[in-house]
C-alpha cells in the first residue's frame, strides 16, 4: 500500500501526518495535528528531499519503496537537520546504502552529531547556487541559514519551478488527502496555525526570513513545497504577502489584545472594563486571553496579528504574575517589534508588575508605551473609571 500524491507528472509528495501528538517540539499544543511532508522526484536518477519524524517512519518508507518501484534511491537531499524531518536519517542509509547525501557543510557537521553512519564517504557537498541536474530536473541550492536552523536550505527545482522551501511557509495542521492549498479553506482554516507555526517557531529569525524571500524573488516560482501543511500551486503572493508582514514585524491589521494575569478576577474585570471601553470606540476584533489558560503560542501568534496589546498583570511575589512574564519574556525573544503597548498592574500592598512589565518592553525594539501604567489595588473602584477611559481613549487615537 501508499499513501502518496502526485505534484506533478514526476514530483510526489510522500509525507505523513500525526495527530496523536500533543506538543510540537514538546512544546506547542497542536490540536489539529502535523504533517511532515517529504517529495519525490523521479528522474533519470531518483531524488528523496528530506525525510520525516521518527513516529511516521513506517508509512514514510512504505511510500517511498512504492515510488521507487524497485529502483535505486540515487540522491536524498537534506534541507532541513531538525529530527522531525531528519529522524529517518539512520535507516534510509541502511535501506538504500547507494544513495548519496546532498548537504551543504553544516548539514554534514550535523549529520554526524546526531548519527554514528560514516557520512563524508556518501555524502555531495553543495554550495549557494550549486546545481544538480538529475535528467530532466535541475535542482539549484541556496543557503536559508536561520530558516529555522544555521544549516537550513532551500531546493529550487528549475524545470518545474517548484520552491521546497524547508520549514518557511510551513504550518502546523495534519494535511488529509487535500495537500494543496487550494483545496482547502487556508484562510479560515489554517491561516491562525500558518501564523502560530511561524511565529513561534521561525519568528525570532524575521531578518533571516526576509534575507530568504530576497533571495527567492528573483525565482519564477510556481510551487511552493514546504516542509509542513498545504503546498501552494495558486495565490502563491497572498501567502508571501503574510510572510513578509510577519518577518518584518508589522501587523497584520489594526486591532488590541489583551492578555491578562489575574489570582482572583479582579485584574481580569479591569482587564474586561477596558475592553468594553474600547469596543465602545469602535475598535473591532478585540482578543483577550487569561495568560493562565491560554498557551502562550496562542498570545504569542495574535501579537504577530495585531497592532496593539494591554497587558494587564497582578503583582505576586513582588514580581509579574508568572504566566504573565513567561509571555512576555517570549516576546521579547521572538524579537516582537513595531507595536503600541499599555499595561494594567495590580497590587494589594505593593503593586510592582506594571514597572517591571514596562522595563522588559522597553528593551524591545520601536515599541510605544501609552502613559500611564493604570494601577489598581485589589478590585477596581468607581473613582477609576476615568482612568481606564483615558487609556481606551489615548489607544483608540494611537489607532
Ligand atoms: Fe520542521 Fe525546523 O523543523
Amino acid at each position: 500500500m501508499h499513501c502518496t500524491r502526485k505534484l506533478t507528472d514526476d514530483i510526489f509528495w510522500l509525507g505523513a501526518s500525526d495527530r496523536r501528538l500533543a506538543l510540537f517540539e514538546n512544546a506547542f499544543p497542536i490540536p489539529r495535528g502535523i504533517s511532515y511532508n517529504s517529495y519525490f522526484i523521479d528522474d533519470e536518477k531518483t531524488v528523496l528531499l528530506d525525510t520525516v519524524d521518527k513516529a511516521v517512519s513506517g508509512r514514510f518508507f512504505e511510500n517511498l519503496e512504492f515510488l521507487l518501484g524497485g529502483r535505486p534511491l540515487d540522491y536524498a537531499v537534506i534541507d532541513h537537520m531538525e529530527p522531525d524531518h531528519c529522524a529517518m536519517l539512520g535507516e534510509l542509509v541502511l535501506r538504500h546504502p547507494e544513495a548519496k547525501l546532498i548537504v551543504n557543510a553544516k548539514t554534514l557537521a550535523m549529520i554526524k552529531q546526531f548519527f554514528d553512519f560514516d557520512v563524508d564517504s556518501r555524502s555531495v557537498i553543495v554550495n549557494e547556487g550549486d546545481t544538480l541536474c538529475t535528467g530532466r530536473h535541475t535542482l539549484n541550492f541556496y543557503m536559508a541559514p536561520m530558516v529555522h536552523w544555521p544549516e537550513v536550505m532551500v531546493t529550487y527545482d528549475s524545470c518545474e519551478k517548484i520552491l521546497f522551501s524547508a520549514d518557511a511557509f510551513g504550518t502546523f495542521g495534519a494535511l488529509g488527502g487535500n495537500i494543496f492549498a487550494d483545496e482547502v479553506n487556508f484562510e479560515a482554516d489554517w491561516l491562525p496555525d500558518a501564523r502560530r507555526y511561524y511565529s513561534n517557531i521561525v519568528g525570532k529569525y524575521g531578518m533571516q526570513v526576509q534575507a530568504l524571500l530576497k533571495k527567492t524573488c528573483a525565482l519564477e516560482i510556481k510551487m511552493i513545497c514546504p516542509l509542513h501543511g498545504p503546498v501552494w500551486r495558486e495565490n502563491l503572493g497572498w501567502y508571501v504577502g503574510k510572510y513578509q508582514k510577519w518577518a518584518a514585524w508589522e501587523p497584520e491589521e489594526k486591532g488590541v489584545i489583551i492578555p491578562y494575569g489575574s489570582i482572583y478576577g479582579n485584574t481580569a474585570n479591569a482587564a474586561e472594563i477596558l475592553a468594553m471601553k474600547l469596543a465602545g470606540r469602535g475598535i473591532r476584533n478585540i482578543q483577550m486571553y487569561d495568560v493562565s489558560s491560554t498557551h502562550t503560542s496562542y498570545i504569542i501568534s495574535d501579537s504577530f496579528r495585531f497592532s496593539h496589546i494591554v497587558f494587564a498583570s497582578a503583582t505576586y511575589n513582588m514580581d509579574i504574575f508568572s504566566a504573565m512574564e513567561v509571555l512576555l519574556l517570549a516576546l521579547r525573544a521572538h524579537a516582537l517589534q513595531n507595536r503600541t503597548v499599555a499595561f494594567i498592574e495590580n497590587g494589594t500592598w505593593a503593586p510592582q508588575a506594571g514597572k517591571l512589565m514596562r522595563e522588559i518592553v522597553s528593551g524591545m525594539k520601536n515599541m510605544t508605551i501609552i502613559e500611564p501604567v493604570v494601577t489598581i489595588r485589589s478590585s477596581i473602584k468607581p473613582e477609576q473609571e476615568a482612568e481606564l477611559e483615558m487609556l481606551a481613549g489615548a489607544i483608540a487615537a494611537a489607532m
